[in-house]
């Protein structure tokens, strides 16, 4: 096996993907989804590809390949074992409608044993055992033999354990076939399906075949995709020959800097849980500021809120009783920097926010504990009730997963129920709104979201005519109601300014303009004029999407987008308003177009 740093298993997976089998090497995605109004984080290197997985053309091509930021809060309570991590990088590879179950698996294996190195003897796979919706999976199986995976390595199991997607609740799925490595006692046994705990899932292929649809049936795809994932850490761990994935090396140095900082007497067995939460946790909250969040007490913030004070309440069960999170986020700027540039340019920013609400969490803390105490005093054995634990919550700030270890200390549970019940009807959420979305879930790539894609197409362009050139989109977040953008302005728009730019959008859809797009370089794309987040890291190809002639808007976006301008109705800014310095944020809706619409297509060039 060869003992590769977490910095050359990356280059080697991209360089394998890339130059031995023509995959295009895209620049992973942020944290924060664009234009995806179900889901708080990127969860998996296919979640950026949604479209692409269900027929939308990608500039890149048919493969591709990248390193994906991932974050998943479904494994929080997870955190603290060998293996388990709220913030992963996920390696993956991708066929869009080109080959399949016999290549992937070719290539997956040889990328485990030939550059990798891993002896098969080590590994194990599982397949899908089939079921009313999809049959046994025994041609996977074929393939593992072909290559040497003998048959007693080889499990079946059903859809809850090999069968990935939809994350939400429609989408592209299917079977899928993962790879483990044995970390039991002594030599390897059986496999996932007899020894479970033994063997650590380190990759997983999926082959996207399925659609599920609303009513819960499963439609073929138009094409067959794979999916690929491989978790980054895990396999470093494997590699390395450590015992979890916080003794691999861009991790060590982390918990080596905060156990640096844990007074003598702690007990052992709290200090290696805790000192894994608070690597975990600051890994991700350093990444996820970077990506451009502040703690809330809404959607992503609140998650990075959870992430920082589970972190903070960590530290004080081990004796420390000093601001500790700038310093060990400077720890993890520093051994991620390489790969992520973008830390060490927004570093002052994640510094300063972390001192912040360590600050403002310190002071609160105290007091919350006390109220526990009350609280837990009057009940013997049993849950604290759901209003308890969100006064808690709303007071004190103490996120949910802290008042549920402080009642598992006591011997007591929380009624989770009761708190979110208690949560949705004080922030009065939505059924769209956050419960649903710490569920995770998929883009939803409905009509609607697509005719506000396009309209904030027409937005930009004509916030640029209607204010000038310094205006530059700085995000953009769409659900199915409506769209918000924020852009680079100094001033407030005045009433006749948003009146202009609404009439210059709705000019445009009355005129019923074609939209289409076509492929061409970065820099091809700036010549023609076509507008961009030029901040971003665009793959070497891109689409332009143009609206008529262009002269009104051209810019470069991975769509999908509507056939004709007319399809959006109408267009309306519901509210301007400031969103941080220097820059704006508008929310607007469009309505009265048809239900059903047509995208927009290529044209060659
Ligand atoms: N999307 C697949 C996963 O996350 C590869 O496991």
């Amino acid at each position: 096996m060869r003992a590769l740093s977490t910095d050359k298993i990356r280059q080697a997976y991209l360089e394998f993907f890339s130059k031995k089998y023509s995959h295009a090497v895209i620049p992973g995605a942020s944290l924060i989804p664009e234009n995806d109004p179900t889901v708080l984080f990127t969860t998996a290197g296919m979640h950026p590809l949604v479209p692409y997985l269900l027929g939308e053309k990608h500039s890149a091509g048919k493969r591709l390949v990248d390193v994906q930021r991932c974050v998943r809060t479904g494994d929080i309570d997870e955190v603290g074992d060998a293996s388990h991590l709220t913030m992963f990088e996920m390696l993956g590879n991708w066929s869009l409608g080109d080959y399949f179950k016999k290549e992937a698996i070719a290539m997956s294996f040889e990328f485990l044993t030939q550059v990798l190195g891993i002896p098969v003897t080590m590994l194990a796979v599982t397949c899908f055992e089939g079921d009313k919706d999809a049959p046994r999976d025994e041609e996977s199986a074929g393939y593992w033999k072909a290559m040497g995976i003998p048959a007693e390595r080889i499990g079946f199991l059903p859809k809850a354990k090999n069968w990935w997607g939809p994350a939400g609740k429609t989408g592209p799925c299917g079977p899928d076939t993962e790879m483990f490595y044995w970390v039991g006692e002594g030599k390897p046994k059986g496999n996932p399906a007899t020894h479970d705990a033994e063997w650590l899932e380190i990759w997983n292929d999926v082959f996207l075949q399925y659609n599920k649809k609303e009513d819960g049936t499963f439609e073929t795809l138009k094409q067959q995709c794979v999916d690929t994932g491989m978790g980054l850490e895990r396999v470093a761990k494997v590699l390395q020959n450590v015992e979890s994935v916080y003794e691999t090396d861009r991790m060590k140095p982390i918990r080596d800097a905060f156990l640096k900082m844990v007074p003598s007497g702690a007990s052992t067995i709290s200090l290696i849980r805790h000192s894994r939460i608070i690597t975990d946790h600051l890994k991700a909250a350093t990444f996820i500021i970077a990506d451009g969040i502040k703690p809330s007490n809404v959607d992503q913030g609140y998650v990075l809120r959870r992430l920082i004070r589970r972190a903070i309440r960590s530290g004080k069960q081990l004796g420390i009783d000093r601001a500790f999170l700038p310093g060990i986020a400077q720890v993890v700027i520093s051994q991620y920097t390489t790969a992520y540039p973008l830390l060490s340019k927004k570093s002052a920013e994640i510094l300063e926010t972390l001192r912040q609400e360590e600050a403002q969490f310190g002071k609160t803390l105290a007091e919350g504990l006390k109220r526990f105490s009350q609280v837990s005093e009057k009940i013997s054995g049993g849950a604290i009730d759901g209003l308890s634990a969100f006064h808690l919550y709303d007071t004190y700030g103490f996120p949910l997963e802290l008042t549920k270890e402080l009642a598992q200390e006591k011997g007591l549970s929380v009624d989770e129920k009761g708190f979110s019940a208690a949560f949705e009807e004080h922030q009065k959420l939505s059924r769209a709104g956050a419960a649903q979305k710490f569920a995770g879930g998929l883009a939803d790539h409905s009509a609607e979201t697509t005719k506000l894609h396009t309209a904030t197409h027409l937005l930009n362009a004509a916030l640029r005519k209607v204010l000038g050139d310094h205006v530059w989109q700085k995000g953009s977040n769409i659900t199915t109601e409506r769209l918000r953008f924020d852009f680079t302005h100094p001033d407030k728009m005045t009433p006749e300014q948003i009146k202009r730019v609404e009439d210059l959008v709705n000019e445009q859809i009355t005129l019923d303009l074609p939209m289409n797009y076509h492929v061409t370089s970065v820099d091809g794309a700036k010549k023609e004029g076509a507008i961009g987040v030029f901040d971003d890291k665009y793959a070497a190809e891109v689409k332009v999407y143009v609206i008529g002639d262009g002269s009104f808007s051209k810019e470069i976006c991975g769509g999908p987008h509507v056939a004709r301008t007319g399809m959006l109705g109408s267009f309306k800014i519901q509210k301007e308003e400031s969103s941080s310095a220097g820059v704006r944020r508008i929310k607007a809706v469009v309505g009265g177009g048809p239900k059903e619409i047509q995208v927009a297509g290529e044209v060659k060039t």
